[in-house]
């Protein structure tokens, strides 16, 4: 395949748009039409990095609102004073870290994925695994308000 895979429409549109990814439009499109996040809200966004869903949640909260984000990689282009980042792998947290680290949150949002290697048969076993795991989060778990996108690729099982 010539070039990066994941450059098409939306890939430019988010650089010229100065979005972190293009994966900000899915985000935008779920909460134009289930208008779920408000200005002054807490966030928690799980699988934050580069950082375009936090990026949209800042501007949507606003500067009373604040963004938690937590991934395994540091979201390195993105800096705000109601943003802050966690490295960790949510996998692994507990109810209790979560109650003694933040604030209520009024949402989860997540858009956690695994690392893709390009093999299908591969990628779709580690899929199905993961999106198995994130289910039981209990980081996942422990908000009634939640945005969560789970990505499935065509392949042999
Ligand atoms: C599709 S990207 C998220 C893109 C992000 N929503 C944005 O708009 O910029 C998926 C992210 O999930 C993260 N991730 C996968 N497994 C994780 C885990 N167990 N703990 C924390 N982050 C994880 C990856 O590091 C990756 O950055």
């Amino acid at each position: 395949m010539k070039g990066n895979r994941w450059e098409d429409h939306y890939a430019r549109r988010a650089r010229k748009e100065k979005w972190l990814a293009r994966s900000v439009y899915k985000l935008q499109e779920i909460d134009n039409r289930f208008k779920l996040i408000r200005e002054g809200n807490g966030l928690l966004d799980l699988g934050c990095y580069p950082g375009s869903w936090s990026q949209f949640g800042i501007k949507k909260v606003g500067p009373k609102g604040h963004v938690v984000g937590i991934d395994l990689t540091r979201p390195d282009r993105l800096s705000s004073p109601n943003f802050k980042f966690i490295q960790a792998d949510v996998l692994t947290l507990s109810i209790e870290w979560l109650g003694r680290e933040m604030r209520p949150r009024d949402m989860v949002m997540s858009d956690l994925a695994p690392q893709t290697t390009g093999i299908q048969a591969a990628d779709t076993a580690a899929q199905c695994r993961w999106q198995e795991g994130q289910q039981k989060s209990p980081s996942r778990s422990s908000r009634k308000k939640a945005i969560s996108s789970a990505r499935y690729w065509k392949g042999r099982t």
